[in-house]
């Protein structure tokens, strides 16, 4: 990564100022997945080892500029504690007098975390005030929070304009690893694309047909290619009024010399609800009767994609391929999960669902970077710029 990280510089006997993603699902007041909290122990332990004293500081949730009871920070503090064997101190604001002092009492190797960002407007303002009130809280930043960084706010972009910043060794992964699939030397570069709207990712492919070697596309996002290459889609979900967007990424991918796999063949039912009547039907073959929807990919799709990843070197995964809540509709979107973990590939999943995808089939071990950016990822990999990135430092 070109940006300064907290490996290049001098950080022992300083206060670092750590902006994290510490959004994570609370469930009666219990922290319910702690992934990001994990993902932020080491960015934390190296400032703590190499004899820093630490303020943290994050958004929970949306708590639109109020403080609200159930989104303070002290269960995420609780956990913190438990995964980085250390104690943590949890501040009952984020800025001010008294949080000040506080944070200018840390010892070496100490580490207090703030309030919630968010109970503050001017943090999602980006307030050029309260940026300035968060720098006093260090001598350096490190934003180390990926999965906020397409944030223009003050924890991640304003307060940067303040102290001395570098990226996080969390925000430096996330950056390399996701890259690697723009990365004309890393081989076969695939995109799995799945979910609901083609609206919602059209930028995403667009920008993607450009610069890798293998699409495939699949989930509800699906139809709505189909329907460019004439295949009837019966009643599934579509945007018919894309259809010539779509077109045009297709006869961009041909000119580009990107392969697009798109569904050969679908699980099809009347209902979403699932059984008795969900059947595979191929498309080209036999039409989706009137009033079907199209809810999964079907057993030669997954063939197909699995044909076209073979020989991928480094495979990016968003977006379910099906309705995989629904047993009946989850063995294409289970299928491609397993399929990834056991490819000879560097493979990335980002994105909540697809997560949540790979975790039900089993193989999150197996899966070689879970991102902790779900829109953060998107925007990274529609190539837009993230302020929490792009106000870091390049290297000299
Ligand atoms: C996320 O959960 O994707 C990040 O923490 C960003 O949260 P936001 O969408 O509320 O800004």
């Amino acid at each position: 990564m070109s940006k300064l990280t907290v490996r290049d510089i001098e950080v022992q006997g300083k206060r670092a100022l750590v902006r994290v993603d510490f959004n994570v699902p609370l469930q009666n007041g219990v922290v319910a997945d702690d992934t990001r909290i994990r993902a932020s122990i080491p960015t934390l332990r190296y400032l703590l080892d190499a004899g820093a004293s630490v303020v943290v500081c994050s958004h929970l949730g949306r708590p639109q500029g109020q403080v609200r009871e159930e989104l303070r920070m002290a269960p995420v503090g609780a956990r913190l504690q438990e995964v980085l064997e250390r104690p943590v101190k949890c501040a009952s604001d984020c800025v001010g007098r008294p949080i000040e002092k506080q944070a200018r009492k840390l010892g070496r190797g100490e580490l207090l975390l703030l309030e919630n960002l968010r109970f503050r407007p001017e943090e999602e303002a980006n307030d050029r005030e309260f940026a300035w009130s968060l720098a006093q809280l260090g001598d350096f930043f490190v934003n180390d929070a990926f999965g906020a960084s397409h944030r223009a706010h003050a924890s991640t972009e304003g307060v940067a304009h303040f102290l001395g910043s570098v990226a996080g060794l969390l925000l430096e992964d996330e950056v390399e690893r996701l890259g690697a699939v723009f990365r004309t030397d890393a081989g076969t570069r695939a995109v799995i694309s799945g979910g609901a709207k083609i609206s919602d990712k059209l930028a995403l492919l667009r920008h993607l047909v450009e610069r890798i070697d293998v699409l495939c596309i699949g989930g509800a996002m699906a139809h709505t290619f189909l329907l460019a290459r004439g295949v009837g889609i019966g009643a599934s979900l579509a945007e018919p009024e894309l259809v010539e967007e779509a077109g045009a990424v297709l006869a961009e991918a041909e000119r580009r010399g990107c392969v697009v796999e798109l569904p050969i063949d679908g699980v099809i039912a009347q209902a979403p609800e699932g059984p008795p009547q969900a059947r595979p039907v191929v498309f080209g073959e036999e039409e989706v009767p009137a009033g079907w929807r199209i809810l999964d990919i079907g057993p030669a799709t997954i063939e197909r994609f699995a044909d076209a990843l073979r020989s991928a070197t480094v495979v990016v995964w968003n977006g379910p391929l099906g309705l995989f809540e629904t047993p009946a509709f989850a063995g294409g979107t289970m299928a491609i999960a397993r399929l990834i973990a056991e490819l000879p590939a560097e493979s990335i999943v980002c994105g909540g669902e697809t997560v949540q995808a790979v975790r039900q089939a089993g193989v999150a071990e197996q899966i070689s970077h879970i991102s902790t950016g779900g829109g953060a990822a998107l925007e990274f990999l529609e190539g837009r710029s993230l302020p929490g990135l792009a106000v870091l430092p390049d290297r000299a």
